[in-house]
């Protein structure tokens, strides 16, 4: 195999057929639709308080089964978790002149949610074991206006709840942990979500469960649990009922989620241990075949009771080891019909926003304004864990997951072998 020619150079590919794509909708999930739009009513919400604020039987029956199968006293559903995220800060009462620690390697929401609020974003840097905010890191970006931190599980891998909690019992933060990235992984035999105030997972198309969109949040406390009901469904008409004294930050907006999104979730919900499973199986088997690779590191799981749940492999990649610049090993593999990826997202404090501290039609608010007068610093450098990781070191796929099987993940590792087999002959020919 090692000796044929690379895709990338006239040779055929390891791999000539599509993937299967991953599609965990079934007969399940079309009956459960079916009996929505027979009933008629496709959404029970209203704003008014009373039953109807809390929406329909599948949005309950949704939201106490999420609360059941993590242990959580409280669910409350959206129609994204970017809509939850947003009323998880608000819930929090963030507010203008706040700071929040954040992740720059993200989906954007788990920082934006900040600044809808008037709260200003302070990036700290990963650690570059798991991905994950570096406790060290957050100490340091500290400061007497920080209010909240905003945690990912970023890939499936959980972040260091224990050392970030102490943080914030210390520094009285509140701790939203955006679980987007990892449903039912777990951190110490706890599941990512429960550990801090919110917890908060997505169920958008490309999430391990989905219902085409959606987002679920769980607390332990009542009122945050309350305060993200009220954003949730135009809290400005219905807050007076439930007799809050502080209004602030409840006015809302109508990001609640369909019956019929919350009966395609209760089938989802019924599948999370099964797909996970499935995920775990084949990282496993990929690891194996990636032991003796030089210069790629497949993630590990540093600690046995911590559940890695693979929404993406991620890989370090040493480009003085491997001997090829990572962008052009990529397209290589990629050539050979893997599809490997690199770099994952921009860290986000080099998007225009923060770069031109932008964010509203007037003004520099969040970032300067009356409420706050320190500069909160977005430039190149503040984060090189993170600009190493996007500008070099991260490699990445989405084939860990179910219908693919542990043949698939030998072709990821052939088409690795055979890339830095054929690794003279690349750069001669790019060289050309
Ligand atoms: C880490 C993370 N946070 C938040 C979100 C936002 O989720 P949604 O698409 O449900 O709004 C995503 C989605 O990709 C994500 O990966």
């Amino acid at each position: 195999m090692s000796d044929e020619k690379l895709a990338l150079l006239g040779g055929s590919p390891i791999n000539s057929e599509p993937w299967p794509e991953s599609n965990t909708i079934g007969e399940e999930e079309k009956k459960a639709v079916m009996a929505v739009l027979d009933s008629g009513v496709l959404s029970g919400f209203r704003a008014v308080p009373g039953e109807d604020f809390y929406g329909g039987p599948q949005v309950r029956g949704l939201e106490s089964e999420w609360s059941a199968y993590f242990g959580a006293s409280h669910s409350v559903s959206f129609n994204s978790l970017t809509s939850g995220l947003f009323a998880a800060v608000g819930a929090s009462r963030i507010g203008p002149g706040d700071e929040v620690i954040v992740s720059p390697y993200t989906m954007a929401a788990s920082v934006t949610c900040v600044v809808a609020y008037g709260g200003i974003p302070v990036f700290a840097d990963l650690d570059p074991e798991s991905y994950c905010l570096d406790p060290a890191s957050i100490e340091e970006r500290i400061t007497p206006r920080t209010k909240a931190i905003v945690i990912v599980h970023l890939f499936g891998y959980p972040a260091d709840m224990d050392r970030i909690m102490d943080i914030a019992s210390r520094h009285h933060l509140t701790v939203i942990e955006d679980c987007a990235q990892a449903p039912a992984g777990q951190y110490r035999g706890r599941y990512v979500g429960t550990i801090g105030h919110i917890g908060g997972f997505s169920l958008n198309r490309h999430k391990t469960i989905q219902a085409g969109e959606g987002g679920m949040m769980i607390t332990e406390d009542p009122e945050l649990a309350l305060r993200m009901q009220l954003i949730r469904n135009h809290g400005e008409v219905t807050v007076e009922a439930f007799g809050l004294e502080d209004v602030a930050n409840t006015f809302g907006g109508n990001t609640r989620m369909t019956e019929m999104e919350a009966a395609v979730a209760r089938e989802q919900l019924k599948k999370l241990d099964g797909l996970n499973q499935a995920r775990i199986t084949l990282a496993q088997h990929l690891d194996t075949c990636l032991a003796e690779v030089p210069g790629i590191e497949p993630q590990r799981v540093q600690h046995a009771d911590d559940k890695h749940v693979y929404y993406l492999y991620t890989m370090h990649y040493d480009e003085a080891v491997v001997g090829l610049p990572r962008d052009l090993f990529v397209e290589a593999v990629r050539a050979e019909g893997v599809e490997l990826r690199q770099g994952y997202v921009k860290p986000i404090y080099l998007e225009p926003m923060f770069q031109q501290k932008r964010a509203f039609s007037k003004g520099q608010f969040p970032f300067a304004s009356e409420f706050h007068d320190a500069n909160v610093s977005y430039d190149k450098g503040i984060c090189p864990v993170t600009e190493a990781a996007y500008d070099h070191e991260l490699i990445f796929g989405s084939f860990v997951r179910w219908p693919l099987t542990e043949a698939h993940m030998d072709q990821v590792a052939d088409a690795f072998k055979k890339v830095i087999a054929n690794r003279d002959a690349l750069l001669a020919a790019k060289a050309k």
